[in-house]
């Protein structure tokens, strides 16, 4: 099986991380992923829209360090980069916060010209999407490529599957599937499919399948990298490597 999502002709990539429930996985992925571009040597930039939930400066350890937000700059009051907060333990990895006010206007035209804007300073730019409503849609329409975290349970799955239809339907065919939260002895469970179930129901290629791993839950909490030999690094490292184009095998073995 080919896995991978290598663009022809490539040039600064926007990605999407998407999905039809919460508690998935988007900001860890994001969090993740990014950490994975940015160790090939990607500049990359995390774009936070979970406005007034907040995570990812917490994830990558720079919570205090972080000065300014997205919504700043939304009001017009600093630039883009000057909302920009480098990862200063990661190189090639930066950080736009989401604001803290949850009723803050998203404006996706303003978010989009971020993106094209910021396309001139890095190789990729992720936008940890915090879900789909009207306005966050503009912007997974704009991406090149849709990244949709699912865990293997049957309500994420099937939400999954209803928000990749749709998305289908409007045009945005560019999607990748991410299976997060998988457990070796997921199969004894009723309640969670099996990994080709998954990909069946939600219908769409696979780029990856992220275990369930407690290093992911307590690197996250803490702002730590994930240990390189963890299950959970080894997924996230060769999901970089797909989106690079490269045929990557996956990382852990379901039977
Ligand atoms: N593969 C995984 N293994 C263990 N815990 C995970 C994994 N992926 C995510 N988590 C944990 O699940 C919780 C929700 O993840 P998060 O990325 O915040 O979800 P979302 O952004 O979709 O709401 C967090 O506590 C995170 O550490
Ligand atoms: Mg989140």
């Amino acid at each position: 099986m080919r896995i991978s999502a290598r663009r022809a002709n490539f040039m600064s990539q926007i990605i999407a991380v998407t999905a039809g429930k919460g508690g998935t996985g988007k900001s860890t992925t994001s969090a993740n992923v990014a950490r994975g571009l940015a160790a090939l040597g990607k500049r990359t930039l995390l774009v936070e829209l979970d406005f007034g939930l907040r995570c990812l400066d917490i994830m990558l350890g720079i919570k205090d360090k972080v000065k300014h937000d997205i919504g700043e700059y939304l009001e017009g009051k600093i630039d883009i980069l000057t909302a920009t907060t480098k990862v200063e333990t990661v190189e090639n990895l930066y950080l736009v916060c989401a604001t803290r006010n949850p009723f803050m206007d998203i404006n996706p035209e303003k978010i989009m010209g971020v993106c094209e804007e910021m396309r001139q300073h890095f190789d990729y730019i992720i936008i940890d999407t915090a879900g789909v409503g009207s306005s966050v849609f503009s912007v997974i329409k704009a991406a090149e490529l849709i990244l949709m975290v699912t865990t293997p349970d049957t309500v994420c799955v099937r939400d999954g599957a209803i928000l990749s239809d749709f998305l289908y339907v409007k045009n945005c065919t560019n999607q990748r599937l991410i299976i997060n939260k998988v457990s070796q002895n997921f199969k004894d469970e009723e309640i969670l499919y099996d990994l080709d179930e998954v990909m069946d129901s939600v219908g769409i290629q696979l780029l990856g399948v992220v275990p369930e791993d407690n290093n992911i839950k307590v690197c996250g909490a803490k702002g730590m990298p994930l240990p390189p030999t963890c299950p959970g690094a080894k997924a996230y490292a060769a999901i970089a490597r797909r989106i690079l184009g490269e045929d990557v095998p996956l990382t852990i073995n379901i039977n």
